[in-house]
């Protein structure tokens, strides 16, 4: 029994899992080539005002979730619980609003949140967070979610749903909320505590309630884009066409509300099959009042972020094949102690050569050593023994085809280029 574990909703992503990961990682830098997006990395830790600014007070994550803390100066810092306040802090600080516009940045990494663990939530999770910054544009909505949309699709995933609504701006929303607010006083002995609180924290949130009690409720309710000024109407019936003249299928989710409080207009998320009950894999929107928020001018943007433990899950349960790591070109086996120092300085000069090259250590009988040449699939093994070293030769196993042949030392480098189709 170890003595210490992972903290909870954490985890190892061990050597078994990198292929996934690098597979999904290089995914996201490509389709980010392709769209004109260039790579941003904030830190990790930020102010813990900007989240309390920029999420809102009254999210759950501001208000339950974020891991904050004092350091030793008694600066209040917190673990970034996501990437979207932290990249406008970053455009803010820098003066990018002179660049063309719109910017577009992404960041790939770690984020927190004090969350239940479950399956497909945890506490350390990581991103591929892409932002579009300093457009009011339509077409930009259209290009962020068609970004989303091709990336997860060239990933292999089956059984995507995309979900999308406008949740309005600072002009129509509170004349909405209202309406909200008393529809559900009108239904208050048939809701949920949860949403009794909501009503007073964040009333949008009553949408998203799974409690079995308050769906007849949510049913009846008022519908947001029913109450959209005209500027945002538009807006929303410009980001509708762009996605049926492409053919992209799409559901009309008035519930549809998100957990942060910086949207404006559209937001909208990616569903997928065969992950269970946490089955966002990608969440996003427009925020056109959150740089204002955070003390930069007014700046219009709209981004996304996909989970990449849930995109790994359903990768791994749809059975999506991904590039298998290289195996070792060369496995250089040994016969006794003086022929070990000769396998030791030969590994090193086929590294040097760029060939690669592993050995066994401590004491390892032959037998043992081509059982390790086995499991690591090396394509050639090279068998160094005195009598070899005396005649100035190696042998050297084709692992595929079990072939033997005995090689000169000297002629060995060049050799194992020509077979391996390396270029001198
Ligand atoms: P979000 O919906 O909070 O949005 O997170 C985006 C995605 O991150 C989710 O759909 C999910 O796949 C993943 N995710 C979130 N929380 C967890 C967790 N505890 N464990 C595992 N995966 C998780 C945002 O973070 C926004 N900043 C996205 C955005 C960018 N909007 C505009 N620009």
């Amino acid at each position: 029994m170890a003595r210490y574990r992972a903290p909870r909703g954490t985890f190892d992503i061990l050597p078994e899992d990198w292929p996934y990961w690098n597979y999904v990682i290089s995914k996201a830098r490509e389709v980010a080539a392709l769209y004109g997006y260039q790579e941003i990395e904030t830190p990790i830790f930020e102010s813990t005002s900007l989240f309390v600014r920029g999420v809102g007070e009254g999210t759950d994550i501001v208000d339950k979730e974020m891991y904050s803390f004092k350091d030793k100066g008694k600066t209040d810092l917190t673990l970034r619980p996501e990437f979207t306040a932290g990249v406008m802090r970053a455009y803010v600080e820098h003066g990018m609003h002179t660049r063309p516009k719109p910017v577009k940045l992404f960041s790939i990494g770690p984020l927190f949140r004090y969350e239940r663990p479950q399956a497909g939530r945890f506490r350390e999770f990581h991103q591929f967070n892409v932002e579009a910054i300093g457009s009011q544009d339509p077409a930009l909505d259209f290009e962020i979610m068609s970004m989303a949309w091709q990336f997860l699709e060239e990933l292999g995933f089956k059984g995507l749903s995309f979900q999308i609504n406008s949740t309005g701006c600072p002009k129509c929303r509170p004349i909405y909320v209202e309406a909200l607010k008393k529809y559900y006083m009108e239904h208050y002995d048939e809701i949920c505590e949860d949403d009794k609180r909501r009503l007073e924290r964040n009333p949008l949130r009553v949408l998203d309630c799974k409690n079995p009690k308050c769906q007849p409720v949510i049913a009846g309710a008022p519908k947001i884009t029913d109450y959209l000024c005209d500027e945002c109407r538009d807006h929303f019936s410009a980001l509708r066409r762009y996605l049926d003249t492409a053919g992209k299928k799409y559901t009309l989710n008035h519930r549809l509300v998100r957990g942060l409080d910086y949207y404006t207009k559209t937001v909208f998320e990616v569903w997928a099959e065969g992950i269970g009950a946490q089955n966002a894999v990608c969440g996003g929107g427009r925020y056109d009042g959150l740089v204002e928020e955070i003390g930069g001018p007014p700046t219009p943007g709209v981004g996304f972020a996909v989970g990449i433990e849930r995109v790994v899950m359903m990768l791994k349960a749809q059975g999506v094949k991904v590039p298998e790591p290289r195996a070792p070109e060369v496995f250089v086996a040994y016969l006794g102690e003086s022929a070990k120092e000769e396998a030791v300085m030969l590994s090193q000069e086929l590294r040097s050569e760029h060939i690669s090259a592993i050995l066994s250590f401590d004491k390892r009988g032959l037998k043992g050593q081509l059982r390790d040449a086995n499991r690591w699939k090396a394509k050639y093994t090279i068998i160094i023994g005195e009598e070899e070293i005396a005649r100035g030769e190696v042998t050297v196993r084709d692992m595929e085809s079990g072939e033997q042949s005995n090689i000169e030392r000297k002629t060995l480098i060049g050799w194992l280029r020509e077979k391996l189709g390396k270029k001198s």
